[in-house]
């Protein structure tokens, strides 16, 4: 099957999303495994990894690249930060995690790539992990909490200037009463000191509870 790089890193394979696996024969979770020409590549499914739905559903703005310094904050089980793992081969990826039972997952993936670092944190509290962390060129937020804005302007101490921070908003979290479009608004103006909006891009038929918003700090 033909094999596109829509982004750096990132390959369209029969119309699917995929990365190129840093781990051959190893899976980060349940992902198909797909071989062209010698090279194998992991199946980035747009259903369980928000990246992957705004990729589809039309981003401009993509910074990563094999050098890329990410802080991911919200990491789950490693399941978009493992395909982040492998666009940024040569980077390094902080992964913040608040849940001891998705970090048990989160560390067995860690443990095979070398360019990911677990880190067992409430992302509120930056100060905890400010020795670990090194200055980055991308955060990435997906971390569902109440006060999304204010984590992530906690957190933007560790991004470059003009850095890009790739913030999903989950309407219910930050406020279950009101209507997400009042939600996602209010939250990105919170960051509106800081930060330039870049890009919006809506997940659905992906997902429908979340915006995906491309911010570049000032
Ligand atoms: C929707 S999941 C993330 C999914 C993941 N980004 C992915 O695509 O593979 C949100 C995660 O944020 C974590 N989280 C929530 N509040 C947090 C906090 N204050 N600090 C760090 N992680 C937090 C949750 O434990 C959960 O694992």
């Amino acid at each position: 099957m033909a094999v596109k790089e829509v982004f750096p890193g990132v390959y369209k394979i029969g119309g699917l999303l995929a990365t190129r696996n840093i781990t051959p024969g190893r899976r980060a979770y349940t992902e198909g495994l797909e071989t062209e020409d010698g090279i194998e590549y992991r199946m980035w499914n747009p259903y369980r990894s928000k990246l992957a739905a705004a990729i589809l559903n039309g981003l401009k703005h993509f910074a990563f690249d094999e050098r890329s310094s990410v802080l991911y904050i919200g990491a789950a089980t490693g399941t978009t930060a493992s395909h982040i793992s492998d666009i940024a081969k040569n980077g390094s990826l902080y992964c913040i995690e608040l849940s001891e039972r998705n970090m048990r997952e989160l560390v067995r993936v860690c443990e095979m790539r070398g360019n990911m670092l677990p880190i067992l944190a409430d992302a509120r509290y930056p100060d905890r992990y400010a020795d670990t962390v090194e200055q980055c060129d991308i955060i990435y937020q997906d971390a569902s909490a109440r006060e999304q804005a204010q984590m992530l302007k906690a957190n933007a101490r560790f991004l470059k200037r003009s850095g890009i921070a790739y913030f999903v908003i989950k309407s219910q979290s930050a406020d279950v009463s009101k209507d997400p479009k009042i939600v996602f608004k209010r939250e990105l103006e919170l960051l509106s000191d800081e930060f330039d909006l870049l890009q919006t891009v809506a997940l659905e038929p992906f997902d429908r509870l979340h915006m995906f918003a491309v911010l570049r700090k000032r």
